[in-house]
């Protein structure tokens, strides 16, 4: 069994961030987003992994997430020159997968369940696919699943207009070699890109033994901001084991579930958990409140902030109102000017989002 993670695309829903970045190395909780994909499948005890990467994001994702001895796993960059689809990125990783079966693992998912129980029927059953469904209120968003009275999958059908259930597709999908058989058969979709839902289409159409399973924990697709808010929610509330590695002033606290990184300063600070903070950064007279997560060398002075994902290497100084439901990139600064202080001044990049509640 090997695993094909697909970390390429553009990540053109989380700009202004994946202008500078991949979408997949955003951190939830200071992790990046795919390495939670590669933990859960190192979890399951695959330690064979291929990542579909892009031109653009590729040697940056290959340099943080090296060659997977730190999560005891080899993996293979496999490079795709452009975005043309999932069924595309199977195809170009035929040579790494030869005959395997193998686990497909979109990098921006994020799914509670382990793998292990739907590997167990996966293998035990013999399939060729089994797929993963999870109830969801806007099933136009993604691939769509319409199943019988007894939950047999009878199509699937890409962002449709008019879903013919809730059941949308997860990111996640375990495929037998007869994939590639399908996929050679299938056209790019109006969206100019090899589908793999029409692959697997094509397989239930021949009466191939595909099955799907619903998810019963949280799934979360990291695409947009509040999906990237409410996945660092959830892991801060679900997998954050607290650790406090720097001296605390005696005028500082800290509150339920926290963890501080090395080297970090908190100068009379008020820290509520669960909230994540890393390494070299100065907090000063601030409140941390619950679900924030500090990315390393952050600087925040005299400002209050509250279930917000902040970037290395960001400073935030003296806001006066309590920042909320942010998403602060890399290296951005968020100062109130000293000599003009009713007065707003901005260097804000392209797409970027600032809502003023003043
Ligand atoms: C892709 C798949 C879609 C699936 C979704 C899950 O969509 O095409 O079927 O439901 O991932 O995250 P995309 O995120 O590429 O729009």
């Amino acid at each position: 069994m090997k695993a094909l993670i697909l970390s390429g695309g553009r990540g053109t829903r989380l700009r202004p961030l994946t202008y500078t970045g991949a979408k997949q190395l955003v951190p939830v909780a200071n992790q990046p987003i795919l390495w939670y994909g590669i933990e859960a499948i190192a979890a399951a005890g695959i330690t064979d992994i291929g990542i579909i990467i892009s031109p653009e994001t590729g040697p940056e994702i290959q340099a943080q997430t090296g060659d997977g001895s730190r999560f005891g796993v080899r993996i293979t960059y496999i490079l795709q020159p452009r975005p043309e689809g999932l069924a595309h990125a199977v195809k170009i990783a035929q040579p790494f997968l030869g005959d395997a079966p193998f686990i497909m693992y979109l990098g921006d998912n994020l799914i509670e369940d382990s793998l292990g129980q739907f590997l167990s029927k996966f293998s035990q059953q013999d399939l060729d696919a089994l797929i993963l469904l999870r109830a969801v209120p806007n099933p136009t968003a993604f691939g769509v699943a319409r199943v019988d009275e007894q939950g047999c999958l009878l199509q699937l059908v890409e962002k449709p207009a008019v879903p013919p259930s809730n059941l949308a597709l997860v990111g996640v999908y375990f495929f037998n070699s007869t994939i590639h058989q399908a996929i050679a058969q299938i056209q790019p979709s109006a969206r100019g890109e090899l589908e793999i839902t029409d692959a697997i289409q094509v397989l239930i159409d021949r009466q191939a033994s595909v099955q799907a399973m619903q998810l019963s924990g949280w799934w979360l697709d990291t695409g947009k901001k509040d999906d990237l808010l409410e996945a660092n929610r959830t892991i801060l509330d679900s997998k954050l084991t607290p650790r406090i590695e720097t001296a605390v002033d005696a005028r500082s606290q800290i509150l339920g579930r926290v963890r501080i990184g090395p080297g970090t300063k908190l100068i009379d600070c008020c820290v509520r958990g669960p909230a994540i903070i890393g390494a070299n950064c100065h907090l000063e007279n601030c409140f941390i409140g619950p679900h924030s997560s500090i990315a390393d060398g952050v600087t925040i002075i005299g400002t209050d902030i509250d279930d917000s994902v902040i970037l290395q290497n960001a400073k935030i100084i003296n806001i006066p109102q309590r920042i909320v439901d942010s998403v602060i990139g890399q290296r951005a600064c968020l100062a109130i000017a000293p000599r003009r202080p009713k007065a707003l001044r901005f260097m804000v990049g392209d797409d970027c989002q600032i809502d003023l509640m003043l």
